[in-house]
């Protein structure tokens, strides 16, 4: 499992993300790249993780029209990294355009944020629930031909997973503080509800003792199985 965990680097720069990375070394094997270094460091940065063999999640959430996050897509499927991502809420023509435009990289689609709860998502004039609203995504991003989604790992309670799709999930806590999410669960429990790779940011990124941190969730895997 620890290799389908995907380590969020939300750092604000490249000197950071190498102290982190010299810490957990090849302990560590997935890692997402979020808006924040990528926008600060650019390429440089997937460049650095590509030559510490890391796989690699650029966790862009793209949402614009279709032709633009297209035309965005084939200039990072050159990049030659494991996944990359769009809302959703794009719709189903900037999804399918978005899959078509990628032929090294799987493409995610977001449903929900984590950070959403129903209060918020009914402020947004959606007036489904948040199980229905991601229920729907989940079957219009298979419909476009994406190769996975990403949502909470609660949500995966409320449809049939489909085999060989991915189900990547944030919000995922070992420990008590859930920050600013709201929909949180357990990293095991997690993948016991389906998740095929669970994403986990500053539980890790901002201890003193990161690799204590992985023999935790390491015991964390092994103890409930
Ligand atoms: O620090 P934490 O474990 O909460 O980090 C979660 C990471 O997953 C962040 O990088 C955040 O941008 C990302 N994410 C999320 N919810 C989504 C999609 C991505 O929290 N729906």
């Amino acid at each position: 499992m620890i290799n389908k965990t995907i380590v969020a680097l939300d750092f604000p720069d490249l000197e950071s993300t190498k102290k982190f990375v010299d810490k957990v070394g090849s302990e560590i094997e997935f890692v997402k790249v979020g808006m924040q270094l990528f926008y600060s460091e650019g390429y440089k940065v997937i460049e650095y993780l590509k030559d510490k063999n890391y796989k690699i999640f650029l966790d862009l959430k793209l949402h614009d029209i279709p032709t633009t996050v297209s035309k965005s897509l084939k200039v990072i499927d050159k990049l030659n990294i494991e996944m990359v991502n769009v809302h959703v809420l794009g719709g189903y023509e900037m999804l399918k355009r978005a899959q078509e435009s990628l032929s090294n990289t799987s493409l995610l689609g977001v449903t929900v944020l984590t950070s959403h709860d129903q209060k918020e998502i009914s402020e947004l004039s959606l007036t489904k629930d948040i199980a229905s609203l991601v229920c729907d995504y989940h079957d219009l991003a298979y419909k476009a031909g994406l190769s996975g989604i990403v949502c909470s790992a609660q949500d995966l309670e409320h449809f049939s997973v489909k085999e060989g799709f991915f189900y990547v999930t944030p919000g995922i806590r070992l420990n008590q503080n859930h920050d600013d999410q709201k929909r949180v669960m357990k990293p095991r429990d997690a993948f016991d509800n389906g998740s095929t790779h669970i994403v986990i940011g500053r539980e890790i990124t901002t201890v003193q003792d990161p690799l204590g941190f992985l023999d935790q969730l390491k015991e964390h895997y092994e103890r409930d199985c």
